[in-house]
């Protein structure tokens, strides 16, 4: 199962992605969790301590990686860059192992004006997704940013899925419109979206309503729920402060659907 979560900030593209790795992994599958997002908060999610996730340097940050790989000084202009760095062994070297069978790789990010970056960190990202989408056999959840502009054309070719959160506002709603368009332009076809802090049928039919205009298929519905809430006031995992709250139940749904939309 390859898997990107995508969506405006702060609608729950990380509660979702990290939820969904460690439920995926309490299966016995093996799963990588990617943080692809510029301030990346993935590992407090998945239920990886503090001092363990402020000491990860995000792959694209790691100039001396960066310069390795593509044999280019990242804070050096106009020199040749490969394309095609060598990434296979990245998620075994810079990954940190969590709860629950998920193993965490910070990418960070590159900012992507339309077309792509042409900067070394850019290459190597876009290499990393490539390879974590074709090459690699584990289970993996991306945790994008608020757009896809991290994938490029060519580089998400084979994703088994894109899941856009959606929350009852109109400018998470607008932003479904955006993405959608986004992914048929990098040519991802499968798009779902879940609805995400949603307190009555109200919210619940706005969403519905927009979704069945743009044709994406409601995945689940996830309520809002205090138990969220206090786990991020408190700094522990969702999973790990309310395993059984309405929120976590309608995460672990999830997993039947996506499998039965994706015959996995
Ligand atoms: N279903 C929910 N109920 C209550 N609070 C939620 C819910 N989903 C997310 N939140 C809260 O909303 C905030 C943003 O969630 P987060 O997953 O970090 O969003 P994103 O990754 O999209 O920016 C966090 O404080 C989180 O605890
Ligand atoms: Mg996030």
């Amino acid at each position: 199962m390859k898997i990107a979560v995508a969506g405006k900030g702060g609608v729950g593209k990380t509660l979702v992605s990290g939820t969904l790795a460690r439920l995926l992994g309490r299966e016995g599958i093996r799963v990588l969790a990617v943080d692809a997002d510029p301030t990346p908060t993935l590992a407090a999610t998945l239920g990886i301590p503090s001092d363990v996730a402020d000491k990860i340097i995000p792959l694209t940050e790691n100039d001396e990686l960066v310069k390795e790989r593509t044999g280019m000084d990242p804070k050096v202009y106009g020199q040749m860059f490969k394309l095609n760095p060598h990434v296979a062994d990245l998620a075994d070297k810079f990954g940190i192992a969590g709860p629950d069978n998920v193993t965490l790789l910070v990418a960070g990010t590159v900012t992507i004006g339309g077309s792509g970056c042409m900067c070394p960190a850019g290459a190597l990202l876009k290499a990393l997704i490539r390879y974590l989408i074709v090459g690699m056999d584990e289970a993996f959840v991306m945790d994008l940013e608020a757009g896809i502009e991290n994938l490029g054309r060519g580089t998400s070719k084979g994703m088994d899925a894109l899941l856009v959160v959606v929350e009852p506002s109109q400018t998470s709603i607008n932003t479904v419109g955006r993405i959608m368009k986004l992914a048929h332009d990098i040519g991802v076809d499968t798009v779902f979206a879940i609805a995400n802090k949603v307190m009555d049928e109200t919210d619940k039919e706005v969403i519905e309503t927009t979704l069945n205009e743009l044709n994406i298929p409601l995945l689940t519905v996830i309520p809002f729920d205090k138990a969220i809430r206090q786990a991020n006031i408190e700094g522990i995992a969702p999973l790990d402060f309310a395993a059984d709250s309405p929120a976590i139940n309608a995460i672990q749904g999830l997993i039947p659907e996506l499998r039965r939309h994706l015959s996995l």
